[in-house]
């Protein structure tokens, strides 16, 4: 789980290594180096611990001239953050960028130790680099034949890229179950992780297909497919707009996409809502129609904030469209077996769209007889889009702080109008279907309301900022509301925080309660309110300290503090109410001086299993 970029240019290429890997951090930040073939074809080779930015330090040291090379940073998946183990790696003439798990690594390893060859690292990437040498050595084949002879060695899902010192004009790249994608130049070519790491530079760009093995210079690309067949992979012009990478007025990203929620949810909702009475995807045409018509069952797999939001949408098709759904973390869903429900619909739910558990539960659900795939993603040209029968975008924007917040509330516009488009397309309950539009068009607005309440929680956050557990409780659909909330805590404060729903207080964590542990609890006006206020009596009875979000008047509890919410729709409800949990786990963090964008051991998209 890691970024690569690499060039083959005309200019020198050291700025564009640096700055690419930079936009790459958000796959992983434990360390990075480069690799750069210098005008006198020497391999120059940085690593350093830590982010991306002790790198650039260490690089604008030196004065490296080249115009082919390499750049990574990491996610330690073998081995430990360590300077031996951060990539490029290097056998002899062979160096190696990669991102992902060999999954045989540890026999290969021996294999070669018994060749000959000495290790410097634990890691994967050096048994690639020294099984390529070996390979290369034995037969004396071009490298790309080399290539394809190893990687029928190489079990797990990868990609990487490979240079070649006795040949230093092209690039390697080879993608297995991991993405890949070229961006193409004047007389120089690029490849990345992902298009953002090249957006600067050019809009053009070809994503590698599943095994394809491409062949990159200066002035050619040859792709090769499975087969080892010469083929021609679709150029597309990308419509990403570079600026929207950048944090612009605000500290951290984190808080610029907290604050850019009414936008992207409108963007969302944009030309979607048709005559504000049916709900129009572009993506979906009549075949997706007749899926939706006869779903009897939703079964939705995801990871982290996106599981989260699935789990709000299970008590809406439940409630509003009437159709049974399961939710599933998606690393559960392919490692147990499973009893298939009739008609089922299975909906994978990302943002990034290349989780390594989800894509691994869409192709697992492939052979088990579901009525289709759906994916709902925030990224149009990522595997799991590719992978899917159809897709509906959320449009959130590149979000870049590993915390989603964006991803979250765009997530959940589009499954409220999923919901409604099921509700159309199966001719029931139109009133129903008419709610949810009228009630989305109003979402930004109450969305800017609560965004304006900002000082109220920075003065929460204050107050609990060093409690040790933090506990928060929802009911109904909000519920997974302070699921989240407490997830957006952890993550960034590093503050533990766990959530119940409020009905299960008097099965065990009422153990707990004492005056060191703050207790946030969302509680908007809807049928659950009455039982929520019992469960807050139930608290204060035992001397514990309640935050209760809320629009609603409460009798006076002891130690029971109330922040005023602004009036929202019920069925709007959760989307709003994260809004504050996302801002209190920002300024906790923000007062705990915390690394909010990029927390420790995480990384925004996590593309192994
Ligand atoms: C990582 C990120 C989370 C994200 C989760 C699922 O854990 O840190 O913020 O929610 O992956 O990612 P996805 O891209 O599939 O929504």
């Amino acid at each position: 789980m890691c970024g690569i970029v690499a060039a083959v240019t005309q200019r020198n290429i050291t700025n564009f290594l640096v700055e690419g890997i930079k936009k790459l951090e958000y796959r992983g930040y434990d360390s990075s180096g480069l690799a750069i073939i210098d005008y006198k074809n020497n391999i120059i080779r940085i690593r350093c611990v830590g982010k991306v930015n002790e790198l650039i330090k260490k690089v604008y040291k030196k004065k490296i001239l080249g115009n082919i090379g390499m750049a990574h940073t990491r996610w330690a998946t073998h081995g430990k953050v360590s300077k031996a183990n951060t990539h490029p790696h290097i056998s002899s003439n062979i160096i190696v960028v990669h991102n992902g798990i060999i999954e045989n690594s540890s026999i290969l390893r021996l294999f070669l130790q018994k060749k000959g060859y000495i290790f410097y690292s634990d890691t994967d990437t050096e048994v690639i680099a020294h099984l390529l040498h070996w390979e290369q050595n034995k037969k004396k084949d071009p490298l790309k034949k080399t290539i394809q002879n190893s990687i029928e060695k190489l079990y797990g899902n990868y990609s990487m890229v490979v240079i070649d010192k006795n040949n230093p004009s092209r690039l390697i790249a080879v993608r297995s179950r991991s993405p890949l994608v070229i961006g193409l130049g004047l007389e120089e070519n690029f490849i990345a992780s992902d298009q953002i790491a090249l957006l600067n530079i050019t809009k053009r760009f070809i994503y590698l297909e599943e095994g394809d093995i491409a062949v990159v210079t200066r002035k050619r690309i040859d792709i090769f497919n499975k087969n080892s067949t010469i083929t021609k992979r679709k150029e597309i012009i990308s419509n990403t707009e570079y600026k929207s990478v950048k944090k612009g007025k605000y500290r951290h990203f984190m808080e610029k996409e907290i604050y850019e929620q009414p936008e992207s949810i409108r963007k969302t909702l944009e030309n979607r809502l048709k005559n504000n009475s049916k709900i129009y995807f572009s993506e979906l045409g009549l075949k997706e129609n007749n899926l939706f018509y006869h779903a009897e069952h939703i079964q939705i797999v995801a990871c982290g904030t996106s599981y989260n939001a699935a789990m709000v949408s299970r008590y809406w098709f439940e409630s509003l469209a009437n159709i049974p759904c399961d939710v599933e973390i998606a690393s559960e869903f392919s490692s147990r077996k499973l009893a298939l429900r009739k008609k089922s619909l299975l909906i994978t739910l990302s943002q990034s769209g290349e989780t390594a558990d989800t894509l691994s539960a869409l192709r697992c659900s492939k052979n088990l007889g579901y009525l289709g795939n759906l994916t709902i993603c925030n990224m149009e040209s990522s595997s799991l889009v590719k992978e899917s029968d159809c897709c509906i975008l959320t449009k959130a924007g590149l979000e870049i702080g590993v915390a989603s917040t964006k991803s979250f509330t765009t997530q959940l516009t589009v499954l409220l109008m999923l919901i409604a488009k099921i509700i159309n397309v199966k001719k029931e309950k139109n009133n129903i279907s008419n709610k949810i539009i009228q009630t989305l068009n109003i979402l930004p607005t109450r969305i800017e309301e609560i965004l304006k309440k900002n000082e109220l929680i920075k003065n929460l956050a204050n107050k609990i900022s060093h409690k040790k557990n933090i506990l928060f409780l929802g009911r109904g659909d909000t519920y997974p509301i302070a699921i989240e909330g407490a997830l957006k805590l952890k993550e960034i404060s590093y503050i533990h925080a766990e959530a119940y729903p409020a009905g299960e207080l008097k099965h065990g964590p009422l153990a707990l309660i004492d005056q060191n542990i703050p207790i946030i609890i969302i509680a908007p006006k809807n049928s659950l309110l009455n039982k929520i206020k019992k469960n807050i009596k139930e608290i204060s009875l035992r001397g514990g300290i309640t935050y209760v979000f809320s629009d609603q008047e409460f009798d006076y509890e002891e130690n029971m503090n109330v922040i005023k919410m602004p009036y929202v729709e019920e069925l709007i409800a959760p989307i709003f109410y994260i809004i504050p949990l996302q801002l209190l786990a920002y300024y906790v963090a923000l007062s705990k001086g915390r690394d909010i964008d990029q927390p420790r051991h995480l990384a925004k998209s996590v593309t192994v299993e």
